[in-house]
């Protein structure tokens, strides 16, 4: 197998004798594969606000909301949208996941990453089909439910396939792939609505719920492809199979470190008989617990997805029309994934801290602006009908600086991060609850953010900011440096760190370097 044409041992790693291999083709192109199960979840993020502005679709399925909307009167712009059937339709997905995800982890276990990959793809292709069909609301809450099915189970198989299956110095390259398939499937979906919202006879929104099949084609056809990773195959008992591939992925016929520490992660996993009781009554995995639980909620009360679920809606608030306003949608959506690109090239050399860190202060900066300019405009009355151009796009100017500073931390590294940080004993556990709990939270911004915005006003921008400076101090003080260490080696960065290493005194299985099985 070709290399690329880079070694990946010494070029940024800590220690340049570990892990020696070359960036091989074969592993790109599987990677890549693999991040495409990202699309999925991106087009329905992006696809439900624009379909729910659809006046056809509105008539059809939820009547008295259209009703209400064509009879409202009042210049109340903080109250205007205020629809919780509506949002129930968005955020039924999100739940559906919530729970999927917890089924995805015994199979992603027992079965292996791929086969969770691939379920989750046909899952969500029969979701996409009987969406587009809909005669029905039945039919478009049925549709939805399997759709989450389909997301929860990529999103908890995707993530740790990926930095499984990369080299250790290029994991944060590869993971934030995944969220770049996010941003794009976020894009395709607003651009889509912007073209299907003007078919004539009003059927659009079928087109635009109909095409989450694509990106479901896509995953299914590549896991087909796609071999397992190694760590799940030594899991499951197939060493001979794990150390050819293991071989074929890093281009060298010198794999025994990385195999041993898979083995030795093996042999500390076989110790452990429940990973859920395990990883919530065990000490030594409470570090691991904790981010797997504040990390996803931190990303979702960055308030990210009040733009990307509400920013048409957003956007007329703000004084744009109909057009002006999905245009609008289509700039942060571009503005998204070009600041992802950023994550790619530097995750692995800045750091994931120093992109957290400066992702925290810049979007509380541009919060409080975007706060500062609806106050000084709207008040606490709402009460505005003319609102100048120049501030409009002001205000989009804000909110883009804001989706960069989201796009290039919190956004890829919320999946990131938790995905290199369990041991593997308790990986496929350990995601689940991270997806889970993200699901939920997004589930609730979805839920009450309308409401909110009509109590809270402007002061919702300053909710999230306070939640902002929250996640940053915490990055600061408790979330250790991960760059360029190897997956099965991250137990040491909790015993190395000045607060969680007081939970790693009695691990409850051996450490992998202690236990490292020497081959012969
Ligand atoms: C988050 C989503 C969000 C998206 C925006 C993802 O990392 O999990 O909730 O909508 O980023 O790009």
């Amino acid at each position: 197998m070709g290399g690329v044409g880079f070694a990946v041992s010494g070029r940024r790693g800590d220690d340049p004798t570990q892990y020696p291999g070359k960036l091989t083709w074969y592993v790109v192109m599987t990677l890549m594969a693999a991040a495409m199960g990202g699309l999925i979840f991106g087009y329905d993020i992006g696809i439900s606000g624009g379909v729910t502005s659809m006046a056809p679709f509105l008539e059809k399925f939820f009547p008295s909301v259209y009703h209400n909307q064509m009879d409202d009167t009042s210049t109340n712009q903080y109250c205007k949208f205020d629809s919780q059937i509506l949002t129930l339709f968005t955020s039924s997905l999100y739940l559906a996941a919530l729970v999927a995800s917890f089924f995805a982890s015994t199979m992603t276990k027992k079965f292996g990453r791929r086969k969770s990959m691939m379920f989750g793809g046909l899952i969500f292709l029969v979701g996409a089909i009987i969406n587009a069909a809909a005669v029905h609301i039945s039919m478009l809450i049925i549709g939805r439910v399997l759709l989450g099915i389909g997301v929860g189970f990529a999103n908890q198989s995707v993530p740790l396939y990926l930095s499984e299956m990369s080299p250790y110095n290029y994991r944060g390259t590869f993971n934030v792939c995944f969220q770049l398939m996010i941003t794009i499937g976020i894009l395709v979906a607003n651009l889509f609505n912007y073209f299907f919202a003007k078919i004539e006879g009003g059927w659009g929104w079928r087109l635009s719920l109909g095409l989450a099949g694509v990106p479901a084609i896509i995953i299914i056809i590549s896991s087909f492809f796609l071999s397992d990773t190694p760590n799940s195959l030594v899991d499951r008992g197939r060493e001979e199979e794990a150390k050819t591939l293991l071989k074929r992925i890093r281009g060298v016929e010198n794999i025994d470190a990385e195999f041993n520490d898979i083995l030795a992660a093996r042999n500390d996993a076989r110790l452990v008989q429940n990973p859920w009781q395990n990883i919530f009554k065990s000490r030594c995995y409470r570090p691991q617990l904790v981010m797997s639980i504040l990390i996803p909620f931190f990303q979702q009360l960055t308030g990210i997805n009040v733009i990307m679920f509400y920013a048409p809606v957003l956007f007329k608030t703000i004084g744009f029309g109909s057009d002006a306003s999905l245009m609008s949608a289509v700039i942060t959506g571009v503005i998204n994934v070009l600041a992802t690109c950023v994550s790619i090239g530097f995750a692995d050399r800045w750091g994931r801290r120093t992109l957290f860190l400066e992702g925290g202060v810049q979007m509380l900066i541009f919060q409080i602006a975007v706060a500062a300019l609806i106050g000084a405009k709207f008040g606490v009355t709402g009460d505005v009908t003319e609102l100048p151009k120049w501030f409009a796009i002001l205000v989009v100017i804000c909110i883009c600086f804001y989706v960069a500073g989201f796009a290039w931390s919190w956004g890829p590294l919320g999946w990131l991060y938790p995905s290199e940080i369990f041991s593997l004993e308790i990986r496929s556990a350990g995601q689940s609850v991270n997806v889970a709990v993200n699901m939920f939270f997004t589930f609730l911004v979805a839920q009450v953010f309308l409401g909110m915005l009509c109590t809270m006003k402007f002061g919702l921008f300053i909710f999230f900011a306070f939640f902002v400076v929250l996640m940053t101090l915490f990055c600061y003080f408790f979330m250790p440096e991960t760059k360029n260490i190897p997956i099965e080696e991250m137990t040491r960065v909790w015993r190395d760190h000045w607060f969680w290493k007081r939970f790693m005194d009695q691990p409850v299985t051996g450490a992998n370097e202690m236990n490292r099985i020497e081959l012969v």
